[in-house]
C-alpha cells in the first residue's frame, strides 16, 4: 500500500463544492451518525471539505478537532472556518508523522471521520490504535478510502488493523468512489 501524502495544492481541488456532484455530498454521508453536542474527531480533514458541515452538524455546543500533518492544509481549513464563522468549534492542528498528537482526548471523542487518509497514513494498526484510545466506548468510525488508490484487499487489512485496536466493523455504507465501513470501538 502506497504511504505518499497528497500534496497540499490537491487541497483545494478537494475542497471543491463540485464533489458534491460526483456523488459526496457530506451532509448525507454524515447525518445518519452526527448529534448536536458530540466531540468529533477528523484526521488528515486537508482544507476542510468535511469538517465545515461536521462543526454544523455538532452545533454550538459540539467541537471537532481536526489534525493534519501539511500546515498548508490547516491553514486552508482555518481561512475556510473563519470565513464560515465556525472557528470557535474546531479545533485545528498541525500533527507529526510520528503521532496524531490527540493524548488529551482520551476516552472523549464519540465521533471519528477517516475519510481518503488512513492509506496516506505510515502505519494502520498505530493510527487505529490512537483512535480507539481518544474514543468513548461505542464511540462509532467512519472509515472510506478512495477505490482509486486503495484495493479491496488493502481495505480488509487496514480492517483487520482496526479490529486489533478494538474498533469493529459493524456496517457497510455505500460512499460513491469508495470502500467504506462504519467501525464500533467494543
Ligand atoms: C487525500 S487527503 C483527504 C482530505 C479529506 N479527508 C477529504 O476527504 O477531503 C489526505 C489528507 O490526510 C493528510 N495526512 C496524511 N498523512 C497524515 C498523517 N500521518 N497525519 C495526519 N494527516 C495526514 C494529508 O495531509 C491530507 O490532508
Amino acid at each position: 500500500m502506497a504511504h505518499r501524502v497528497c500534496p497540499w495544492w490537491i487541497g483545494y481541488l478537494l475542497a471543491s463544492p463540485l464533489r458534491r456532484w460526483l456523488g459526496q455530498d457530506p451532509v448525507k454521508i454524515l447525518s445518519p451518525y452526527i448529534r448536536e453536542g458530540m466531540t468529533v474527531l477528523e484526521p488528515g480533514p486537508g482544507m476542510g471539505f468535511f469538517t465545515i458541515p461536521l462543526a454544523r452538524l455538532v452545533g454550538s455546543s459540539g467541537r471537532v478537532i481536526a489534525v493534519d500533518l501539511q500546515t498548508k492544509m490547516i491553514e486552508g481549513l482555518k481561512r475556510r472556518s473563519v470565513k464560515t464563522n465556525l472557528l470557535d468549534r474546531i479545533d485545528a492542528r498541525v500533527t507529526s508523522a510520528e503521532t496524531m498528537g490527540v493524548s488529551d482526548l482520551e476516552g472523549t471523542v464519540d465521533f471519528t471521520l477517516a475519510f481518503a487518509m488512513v492509506h496516506e497514513f505510515p502505519d494502520a494498526g498505530r493510527f487505529f490504535a490512537e483512535v480507539a484510545r481518544a474514543s468513548k466506548q461505542n464511540a462509532r468510525v467512519l472509515l472510506a478510502e478512495p477505490r482509486g488508490h486503495v484495493r479491496e484487499e488493502g481495505f480488509v487489512a487496514e480492517l483487520k488493523a482496526a479490529a486489533t485496536a478494538g474498533l469493529v466493523a459493524t456496517e457497510r455504507p455505500g460512499i460513491p468512489r469508495s470502500l467504506a465501513a462504519l467501525l464500533v470501538k467494543n
